[in-house]
C-alpha cells in the first residue's frame, strides 16, 4: 500500500499565510468535559446559480461520550451537511466544531484534518463506498495504512478480527461485488472501526438494506456503544430511532428542542420548530410554586429537568399530592384545553426544576392544527382528571 508522499510546499500556493501550515486540531480549554461532539453556532451556506442559501442556520449541539444518537429530518433538511461538519468532510461557513475536545477547523489545514479524521472517526455511508478492486480484507486494512496505525505485519490480523466481529471472516478474500449488500455494509463498518476510533458517524447506513440486514447493523452499533464508543446515525426509519438513547430532529436547517419533541412526539416538525423558537425557558427553586390553585393559567409547561408535584390544597393546610411529573412530561394542559383556572397547585420538588413555557394562544392554535396531538394530550388530560377525582373525596359522590 502506498502512502501519500506529496506534500504541499509551505507558502508557495496562495500566498495567504494566515493559517499555520499543517496545524493539527488543537485542544479547546473550555470544551464541555463529557462531550465528544460540540457544535457552536454552526452556519453552512451554499451558493448555486440562484445565489446563496443557508442550509444550517445556527446549530448548537452537544453529544456526550458513550451516547447512541439518531438524527432524523425530512429529505433536504440538512442532515448529511450536519454530519459533514462533524467529520470535516466539508467545513462550516461560521461557528466552531469541537470533536474529542479538539477544534477541528480553526487554523487546521485540509490534510491535517484528513489525518486526524482517520484516527478519530469511523464513517459509514448509505452506499458503502468499498473499493471494488480490493478484497474485503484489503478494504478494512486501508485506513490503517492511510494513518499508519499498527505494525505493518499486524494489520491483516487486525482486519481479520474486525471481519470476524461483523461475521464476514469466510468472505475476507472476496471482492465486494461477490457478497450481498448487507454484507458490503458490514464490511464498510469493519473498515470504519479499523483504527479503533471513539466515534462512529453513519449517514443512513441502513437506507439501502432489507430490515434483517438493518437489524444486524443496529445490533453491531449497540455492541460498539456497550464498549463505550459513541455512535451518531442519520436514519429515516422510526423503528431504529426507538433503539437509540437520543433522537435529534433537524427541521429546515435548525434543531428542534428535544424536550418539545419528547413531550409532544405527534407534532409535525414545523410545529415543533415553531414551538422551539417561541418557548421560554424558566427555572424554579426547590419547592417554589409554579402554578397556584385557582390561578388563571396562561402557559403550557413542559418539564426539561427535575420533578414537579401537583398538589391539591384542601381546607386548612391539608394537602394531597395528586401526581409527580418528571422530564418530558407537561402540565397546564387541563386548564388550557378547558379554558379555566388551575385546579391544583404545581410546585417544584426537592430539586431545581427547569421548564419550557408556551403561550396559551400558540398552544391552543397548534392543537387545533394538529388533531393527533390534541387527541394524545386529551387522553393524558382525561387520565389526570380521573386521578384528581379519585383523590378529592368532595367530587367522588355525585
Ligand atoms: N455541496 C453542496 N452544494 C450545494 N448545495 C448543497 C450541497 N450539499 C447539500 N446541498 C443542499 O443543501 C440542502 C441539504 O442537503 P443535505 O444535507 O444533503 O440534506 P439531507 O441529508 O437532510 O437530505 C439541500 O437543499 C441540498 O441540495
Ligand atoms: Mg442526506
Amino acid at each position: 500500500m502506498t502512502k501519500p508522499t506529496h506534500k504541499k510546499a509551505p507558502h508557495l500556493s496562495s500566498g495567504k499565510a494566515r493559517t499555520p501550515h499543517k496545524a493539527a486540531p488543537r485542544r479547546v480549554h473550555d470544551a464541555v468535559p463529557d462531550a465528544i461532539i460540540e457544535m457552536r453556532g454552526i452556519i453552512k451556506r451554499f451558493s448555486n446559480a440562484a445565489g446563496e442559501f443557508t442550509v444550517l442556520k445556527g446549530v448548537d449541539l452537544i453529544i456526550n461520550r458513550g451516547e447512541f444518537v439518531s438524527i432524523v429530518g425530512k429529505s433536504g433538511s440538512g442532515k448529511s451537511t450536519l454530519l459533514n461538519m462533524i467529520t470535516g468532510i466539508d467545513h462550516p461557513s461560521d461557528g466552531q466544531v469541537i470533536v474529542n475536545h479538539n477544534d477541528i477547523y480553526t487554523g487546521v489545514s485540509e490534510s491535517a484534518r484528513s489525518k486526524w479524521r482517520g484516527k478519530n472517526l469511523g464513517i459509514v455511508f448509505q452506499f458503502f463506498q468499498l473499493l471494488p478492486m480490493l478484497t474485503l480484507l484489503e478494504n478494512v486494512m486501508l485506513p490503517m495504512d492511510y494513518v499508519d496505525m499498527y505494525d505493518f505485519d499486524e494489520r491483516p490480523q487486525r482486519a481479520m478480527e474486525l471481519l470476524k466481529l461483523v461475521g464476514l471472516e469466510q468472505f475476507a478474500n472476496k471482492l465486494p461485488v461477490l457478497v450481498s449488500t448487507g454484507q458490503q455494509q458490514l464490511a464498510a463498518i469493519a473498515r470504519a472501526m479499523a483504527c479503533d476510533p471513539p466515534l462512529l458517524i453513519a449517514d443512513e447506513p441502513t437506507g439501502n438494506l432489507d430490515t434483517r440486514s438493518a437489524d444486524t447493523i443496529i445490533q453491531l452499533f449497540e455492541h460498539f456503544v456497550e464498549q463505550g464508543k459513541t455512535v451518531v446515525m442519520v436514519t429515516h426509519d422510526p423503528s431504529l430511532t426507538s433503539r437509540t438513547h437520543r433522537n435529534i430532529i433537524l427541521s429546515d436547517g435548525e434543531l428542534i428542542d428535544e424536550t418539545i419533541s419528547r413531550s409532544l412526539p405527534q407534532l409535525r416538525h414545523r410545529h415543533m420548530l415553531e414551538f422551539t423558537k417561541i418557548a421560554e425557558r424558566r427555572t424554579y427553586q426547590p419547592h417554589e410554586t409554579i402554578l397556584s390553585q385557582d390561578q388563571r393559567v396562561d402557559n403550557f409547561f413542559m418539564i426539561r429537568k427535575g420533578e414537579v408535584e401537583v398538589v391539591l390544597q384542601k381546607a386548612r393546610s391539608k394537602e394531597t399530592i395528586l401526581s409527580r411529573l418528571g422530564a418530558d412530561q407537561f402540565f397546564g394542559d387541563i386548564e388550557l384545553l378547558r379554558g379555566g383556572k388551575s385546579i391544583a397547585n404545581v410546585r417544584a420538588g426537592n430539586d431545581e426544576v427547569e421548564v419550557l413555557m408556551l403561550p396559551r394562544a400558540d398552544f391552543v392554535r397548534v392543537m387545533e392544527e394538529s388533531p393527533i396531538t390534541a387527541e394524545a394530550v386529551g387522553k393524558i388530560v382525561q387520565k389526570r382528571l380521573e386521578e384528581h377525582r379519585m383523590a378529592d373525596p368532595r367530587k367522588t359522590r355525585r
